[in-house]
């Protein structure tokens, strides 16, 4: 078997390869895992180091935007799991281009070669900002696509298009929407890493607005395990959700991470709110649950504990990535 990764070098791209070879999906014992990844700013070759000698593991560095290297790629691929993408809101706020150019036109190029190459499976990787913001109750999947930002934007004409690939030409894709994840590796300018950071480093942490924004935090194992279920056993054509984290506003997250550090609310500098800052978001996880057995297994203040002690143990890790990572969190 083989499958190809893209974006297997960034936070969660990566967490699912490190998985995937070091035995923790059965179905994937003996597969050959591609990794092709652009090593953008996001992009880490130290994030396979733990698997980097695996003779299972083959990276290539480029461009999924690329038709001919995707082509060449896609040739005996029975599972394709599409994670690359420009993910950081702030940085569609800030210009939109590249959002456009990865997350559409890199996973239409993606779609098209899957369906040259005949694979047996297209998990397309999406995010529950697609839907929007919801003052109350959560979403199920067949709720409309209203997105807010420029990188949500992308994410959801990108699922359109694996609808389309599905609908016209029956290509086997399964989307997955997700809600925010945590755990190691993940670059420091996304809000929990950038906070641990700043904390470790004795500085204060710029938290938006009135900060009561509402996001449903999930472990990056929990999000990955969605994934490979859907990659299993998800029906070709569906949308599956994966959260039922814990839903928690701004403020109550950043209580959570000073309690880690002993640290008080003077170390909270006040930012002027992102533009066009969704209230909250929150899935309906019904689907994958009662279908394909999912629930999230890492309790949050156990997941939190141990990703605070990864960033404290591996300074060597993101102490490079931090000048890269001047922008606010999400
Ligand atoms: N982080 C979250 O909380 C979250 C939640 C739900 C869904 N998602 C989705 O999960 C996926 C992975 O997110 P992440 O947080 O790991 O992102 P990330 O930014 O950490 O990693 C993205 C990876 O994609 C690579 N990449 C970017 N452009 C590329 C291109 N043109 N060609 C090849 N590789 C390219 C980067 O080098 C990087 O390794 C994304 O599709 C994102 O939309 C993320």
């Amino acid at each position: 078997m083989r499958v190809l990764v893209t974006g297997g070098a960034g936070f969660i791209g990566s967490h699912y390869v490190r998985q995937a070879l070091s035995g923790a999906y059965p179905a994937l014992a003996d597969a050959e895992v591609v990794v092709l990844d652009k090593l953008t700013y996001a992009g880490n070759p130290a994030n396979l180091a733990p698997v980097a000698e695996s003779p299972r593991l083959k990276f290539v560095q480029g461009d999924i935007c690329d038709g001919a290297l995707v082509s060449e790629l896609m040739t005996g691929v029975d599972l394709v799991v599409h994670f690359a993408a420009e993910s950081h809101v702030d940085r569609s706020i800030l210009g939109s281009a590249d959002f456009v150019l990865t997350n559409v036109l890199g996973t239409q190029t993606l779609l098209q070669a899957a369906l040259g190459a005949g694979v047996g499976k297209f998990v397309h990787v999406s995010t529950d900002e697609v839907y929007g913001s919801i003052d109350e109750g959560s979403w199920p999947e067949d709720h409309a696509l209203e997105p807010n930002s420029p990188y949500s934007a992308s994410k959801a004409s990108s699922d359109l298009l694996a609808r389309a690939f599905f609908r016209t030409h029956g290509l086997p894709v399964c989307v997955t929407r997700c809600s925010n994840n945590y755990g190691p590796y993940q670059f420091p300018e996304k809000v929990i890493p950038l906070f641990v950071t700043n904390l470790l480093d004795g500085g204060k942490v710029p938290l938006y607005g009135d900060g009561l924004n509402v996001r449903d935090w999930l472990h990056v194992d929990d999000h990955c395990r969605g994934i490979q279920l859907v990659a299993e056993s998800g029906r070709a054509g569906e949308v599956y959700n994966i959260g039922g984290g814990t839903e928690l506003t701004n403020r109550e997250l950043t209580e959570r991470l000073l309690a880690a550090f002993d640290a008080g609310w003077d170390r909270v500098e006040p930012v002027p709110d992102r533009k066009g800052h969704d209230r909250r978001y929150s899935v309906d996880i019904t689907k994958i649950s009662t279908e394909l057995g999912y629930r999230p297994a890492v309790p949050f203040d156990q997941g939190l504990a141990d990703t605070v002690r990864w960033y404290r143990e591996n300074r060597s890790w993101w102490e490079p990535l931090k000048e890269r990572a001047a922008l606010v969190g999400k």
